[in-house]
């Protein structure tokens, strides 16, 4: 799996001790607040996230990396790709994602990690194009969006829980390197 190194971070593959701390990360309702129903996620269910995240990378060559701290080697969350089954209007699609932990918002992590997934998907994996879709209201996650400069694609409703959706799109002729 590929590794990428931005001015402050590294995305990397899974390591066994990144389940403590994605376990606290997912644990935090403040994180958790538009992701899914909104509920948290315990230990069993963060291993049973990473274990299914990991199959990703081997079935699709792309998925969520591990985003560690280089100035300190923490984990504070992740970014990367995934396949939105979930939203079968807007398939065939690969979905750009983040989640950081708390602690770690505010410094522009959420950007950075999310620009060099971007280049990986455009780029190095030559994919058509990447979506997003996050939920009316997480104005943190649509600021990322528009800093990476993904054009609005539709607005829907999440086929499960039934809030709005927006979905945002960008292609390689669209992305600022
Ligand atoms: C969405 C999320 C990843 C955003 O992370 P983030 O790192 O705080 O986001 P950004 O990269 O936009 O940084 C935020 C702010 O940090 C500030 N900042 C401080 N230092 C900075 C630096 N060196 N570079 C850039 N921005 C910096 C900026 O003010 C920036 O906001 P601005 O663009 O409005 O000026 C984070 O809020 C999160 O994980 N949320 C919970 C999970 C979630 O909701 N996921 C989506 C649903 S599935």
């Amino acid at each position: 799996m590929t590794e990428i190194r931005t001015p402050r971070l590294l995305l990397r593959s899974w390591h066994d001790d990144d389940l403590a701390p994605m376990a606290d990360i997912n644990a935090d309702p403040r994180v958790m607040r538009w992701v899914d129903d909104g509920s948290v996620h315990d230990l069993d269910r963060t291993a049973e996230d990473i274990e299914r995240w990991e199959e990703e990378w081997d079935e699709e060559g792309f998925g969520l990396f591990a985003v560690e701290l280089l100035a300190s080697g923490e984990l504070i969350g992740f970014t990367g790709l995934s396949v939105p089954e979930f939203l079968p209007e807007v398939m065939p699609a690969v979905a750009i994602c983040w989640r950081l932990g708390a602690q770690f918002w505010g410094q522009g992590y959420g950007s950075e990690a999310a620009h060099a997934t971007l280049e990986f998907a455009l780029q190095d994996r030559g994919l058509e194009r990447v979506i997003s879709i996050n939920r009316v209201g997480d104005d943190a996650s649509e600021n990322v969006i528009r800093k990476l400069g993904m054009a609005p694609e539709r607005e829907t409703a999440h086929p499960v829980y039934g809030y709005p959706l927006r979905v945002h799109t960008i292609d390689l002729t669209e992305f600022q390197a």
